[in-house]
């Protein structure tokens, strides 16, 4: 695997790839990488394209009372797994040249982005949309993949690939898990062994959840069932809302897709998860 830190290199290094005939696949993460990100590469993966992965931290993603700087970084692990995995080249832009003096550029998807963490966390899909298109532009992939364990970010992603003409089909990876079901995160590393084990009330109560709902249980029941489950394993509960699986609105109709989300707090560390209704 080939590791870029200015971006005439690496524009060169795409350049050479598609003029050999491949195709360009681009993997976004902050690092500190787990085999949730992993998945995406191999997702990535198929014979004639080069895939690209992005390391970057972003600051404009991160509100002013976050985790920025006591977020992991581990690149030369990340490295590894990288390379482990079969990526062919990484982006490691220095935070100077994706924001330099003067940077004034912000772009905000409405609709999508404005409930559920759009509603917690100001600002942090304008952050998510702006460098997501920078790194759009700077690697110009016709293929990009995101996971479904941010499922606002994906949708909010989709809605400006759709609205700003990026010629760059989206795919979503579905959430990787530990064997008791919490989702992979980079946030997990926060959690200690107390609140590593109340953990898995989150994913379990969305189940409960899901299931009640597609059985026929009134949905404000079972989103109210899911919350005070939530806070008896211990939790804060930001948000468990069942949403429009495109447009992510409340009250979605039944016949459409439906996913239920939730954000809450053990401690300082915030997590996040979601789940599809499946029709029975
Ligand atoms: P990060 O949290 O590092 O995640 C990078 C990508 O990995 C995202 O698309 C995320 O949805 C996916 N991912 C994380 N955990 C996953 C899991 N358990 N299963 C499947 N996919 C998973 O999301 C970001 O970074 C940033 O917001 C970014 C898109 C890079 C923009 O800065």
């Amino acid at each position: 695997m080939e590791v870029f830190r200015e971006l005439v290199d690496l524009r060169a290094a795409v350049a050479a790839a598609r003029a050999a005939g491949r195709e360009v696949a681009l993997v976004p993460t902050m690092g500190a990488l787990h085999a949730g990100h992993i998945a995406l590469v191999e997702a990535a993966r198929r014979p004639g394209t080069t895939v690209v992965a992005s390391i970057f931290v972003n600051p404009k993603q991160f509100g002013a009372n976050e985790d920025l700087s006591r977020y992991p970084r581990k690149e030369t692990g990340d490295i590894a797994m990288l390379t482990e995995a079969g990526c062919d080249l990484l982006w490691l832009p220095p935070v100077e040249a994706m924001y330099p003096d003067g940077f004034a550029t912000n772009i905000s998807v409405a609709g999508v982005s404005e409930g559920l963490d759009g509603a917690a966390r100001p600002g942090h899909f304008d952050g998510v949309a702006t460098v997501v298109a920078k790194l759009f532009n700077q690697v110009q992939p016709t293929r990009a993949y995101f996971g479904e364990k941010d499922f606002q970010q994906l949708a909010v992603i989709r809605r400006m690939v759709a609205d700003l003409d990026f010629a760059i089909e989206v795919t979503g990876v579905p959430t990787q898990r530990e064997d008791d079901g919490l989702a992979l995160s980079s946030r997990n590393v926060y959690l200690d062994a107390d609140e590593r084990a109340k953990a898995v009330a989150l994913p379990r109560a969305l189940g409960i959840a899901a299931r009640a709902i597609a059985a026929g249980t009134p949905v404000d029941k079972a989103l109210a069932d899911a919350t005070t489950y939530l806070a008896n394993a211990g939790f804060e509960v930001d948000y468990v809302s069942l949403v429009d699986a495109e447009t992510l609105q409340p009250q979605p109709d039944a016949g459409r897709r439906r996913q239920l989300l939730a954000a809450a707090r053990l401690g300082t560390t915030r997590l996040i998860d979601n789940l599809a209704i499946e029709p029975m």
